[in-house]
């Protein structure tokens, strides 16, 4: 879910719609705002809010109007307990109406909390887990003495006795000048501004919000937050906080590297496809300070020392989704290079059974947003078994690559749309930048492959870029496969990847059945699939591969032909071996067998995208999704 917070001398209401509008990516179940209005202490709470996209709240405020405000709170909200309906969108109210609380996670222990409450006599207005927190702080606080610190202190009650994940952010009818919010296991992130208005005097602001992008358009001067904290933002004190003990805790600044604009459509009809179009720049800020002029890899920031990478017996890489599918691109590479045995599995998976780490495993997590729960659970559970943990990362200032030992960054620049597009190409490339950097500290023997190699990634960027010049074609047949009932995707040795990846696009963007196959397995069972007509993309590996894979998969594109398939070939400029038989040709340039998957996914992207939009799809927001998800 996404999370928004604001006092200061701007209209809130504005402030939080625009958070909003930023983080919608976050989750789109359903949205809603609550501000608190009045002078002084006489004050009330007005709020609004409603299923479906944030679209859908904006129209609701345009009938009726919110009263202006300088202090206030709003959610965009991917549904877990309770369906995404008008009563289950937050915020959530007390029973007084006088609190007001906007959340995301999951609260374990509030089926207990609930009975509780009802017992007392306590309606609940919703099927939500939340619901109980709006309660518990009301009664909280009404239950301690007045004081500057009575908002922040009932917050702190409240978490001590809630178990699970949450970011809570709330506002009370009585506090003029401050919000209180809370975080175990999920997403909060200060940000600290200042107005100046006409006569020249400024005035501090701050907001909250579950990543950077709820407030990028005001200040890049953000506050971490620890685990287990309470934060109290108000306009006369500032920034406080504590643990949930009350003990005080000072929170580590850092500035947003990305810009406002970064994180805007910028012309083009979808973020997808703006993002798309940027690869070249990520990839090329990605490698940027990591290659020498030597052809040595500097990364400074992995800060693990040279023992600790010379000691790694065995690498497992764990993510989820796309990120996931970077990991087995990644297996390949590593194990060329390295010789040190990979495995690769959904965070999910690993985390729940038992595998065999200790101080010699590098477990490298992968994810875009740093806070997927699944992946920072098993991160959590790596550290326990005392591995060592790497994180590839694109968020500055999130959670998993804080509790990691190390961190590589992707600079990808922030990515809105929910399907992952600069955000895999740019973890592809650290992935790679992680494997030979491990190779180069142990003293593998730099025969001229690798070398050849780091200049090969230095041409990464213009590689991807011309295949980008070349998707008109690809978007026209994006068109003619829109009313496909079932797509299937092959691909051998790192092509096997770009298949699932391929394959994963087109579920998620178009909600066309599709699958990706290893194209040897094919045989094997998948084959009985393809009928008159099936469309049956294959990605195939440059023909100067090793082990003759090239002519193993030109094989399989006959097989699938020879049983009707319509085949959509994804090959090298000048690979002739495949023109008689594929149904459509997609060239990507000559590139490295295991650098490939950067170029050969592009075209992918870029097909998922157009079927999409010619079904008449939101590109950028598909149904059911979102972008990071902060529950198990
Ligand atoms: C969600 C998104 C996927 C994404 C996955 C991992 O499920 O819908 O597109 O690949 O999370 O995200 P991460 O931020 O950890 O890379």
């Amino acid at each position: 879910c996404g999370i928004v917070g604001y006092v200061g001398p701007q209209d809130a209401l504005d402030v939080v719609l625009e958070g909003l509008r930023r983080l919608e990516y976050r989750g789109y179940d359903s949205a809603g705002v609550a501000v608190r209005v009045g002078d002084g202490a006489a004050g009330e709470l007005a709020s609004a809010k409603k299923a479906g996209k944030l679209a859908n709240l904006e129209k609701v405020l345009a009938d009726s109007p919110l009263p202006a405000s300088t202090i206030g709170i709003g959610h965009t909200r991917w549904a877990t307990h309770g369906g995404p309906t008008d009563r289950n969108a937050h915020p959530h109210l007390s029973a007084d109406g006088r609190v007001a609380v906007i959340h995301n996670g999951i609260i374990e222990n509030f089926a207990a909390l609930r009975a509780r409450c009802e017992k007392r006599g306590i309606e609940f207005a919703s099927d939500t887990d939340t619901e109980v927190a709006a309660h518990l702080l009301a009664e909280a606080y009404d239950e301690l003495p007045a004081g500057p610190d009575r908002f922040a202190e009932a917050m702190r009650v409240v978490c001590r006795r809630l178990e699970g994940a949450f970011t809570l952010v709330a506002t009370h009818a009585d506090e003029p000048d401050t919000l209180v919010a809370a975080r175990r296991n999920s997403p909060l992130v200060v940000g600290i501004g200042e107005t100046v208005d006409r006569n020249g005097t400024t005035t501090p602001e701050y907001f909250l919000g579950s990543d950077v992008a709820a407030f990028i358009a005001h200040t890049r001067e953000a506050r971490e937050l620890g685990q287990d904290q309470v934060v109290e933002i108000d306009r006369v004190r500032g920034l406080t906080v504590t643990d949930f003990a009350g003990a005080p805790a000072e929170p580590k600044a850092y500035t947003v590297d990305w810009d406002a604009a970064a994180a805007e459509k910028g012309g083009y009809d979808w973020f997808m496809l703006k993002e798309i179009a940027e690869q070249p720049r990520a990839v090329a800020d990605t490698l940027l300070g990591r290659l020498s002029e030597t052809g040595q890899l500097v990364l400074d920031e992995v800060r693990l020392s040279d023992q600790d990478l010379r000691d790694i017996d065995k690498v497992f890489v764990v993510a989820c989704g796309t990120a996931y599918h970077a990991g087995l691109i990644a297996k390949y590479a590593i194990e060329h290079w390295t010789r040190i045995p990979v495995e690769v599995e959904v965070a999910s998976e690993f985390r729940y059974r038992d595998p065999v780490l200790d101080r010699s495993t590098l477990v490298i997590v992968i994810s875009q947003s740093g806070e997927t729960m699944d992946t920072l659970m098993a991160l959590r559970h790596a550290k326990e078994q005392k591995a060592r943990v790497l994180a590839i990362c694109n968020a500055n200032g999130s959670t998993i690559p804080r509790e990691s030992d190390a961190v590589l960054y992707t600079h990808a620049g922030p990515e809105v749309a929910v399907a992952s597009t600069k955000g895999f190409l740019t973890q592809v490339v650290a992935c790679y930048l992680v494997g030979l950097f491990l190779a180069q500290v142990r003293g593998i023997k730099y025969e001229d492959e690798v070398a050849a190699i780091v200049e090969d990634l230095r041409g990464l960027p213009e590689q991807v870029a011309r295949v980008l010049e070349q998707m008109e074609p690809v978007r026209a047949l994006g068109r003619s496969l829109a009313d496909a009932g079932t797509i299937l995707f092959l691909g051998r040795h790192v092509g096997f990847p770009v298949a699932l990846e391929g394959a994963l696009k087109l579920k998620e963007l178009a909600y066309i059945h599709a699958e990706g196959f290893a194209a040897g397995e094919l045989k094997h069972g998948p084959i009985a699939l393809i009928e008159e007509g099936t469309p049956v993309v294959v990605v195939v590996p440059s023909p100067r591969s090793r082990e003759s894979v090239h002519g193993k998969v030109v094989s399989n594109i006959q097989e699938v032909r020879a049983r009707g398939a319509r085949t959509i070939v994804i090959a090298e400029e000048g690979d002739e071996d495949v023109v008689p038989y594929a149904d459509h040709i997609i060239r990507v340039p000559r590139t490295p067998t295991l650098l490939a998957p950067v170029v050969t996914t592009v075209p992918l992207q870029v097909l998922a995208c157009e079927i999409a939009d010619t079904r008449g799809y939101d590109v950028d927001q598909p149904r059911n999704l979102a972008k990071s998800v902060t529950v198990e």
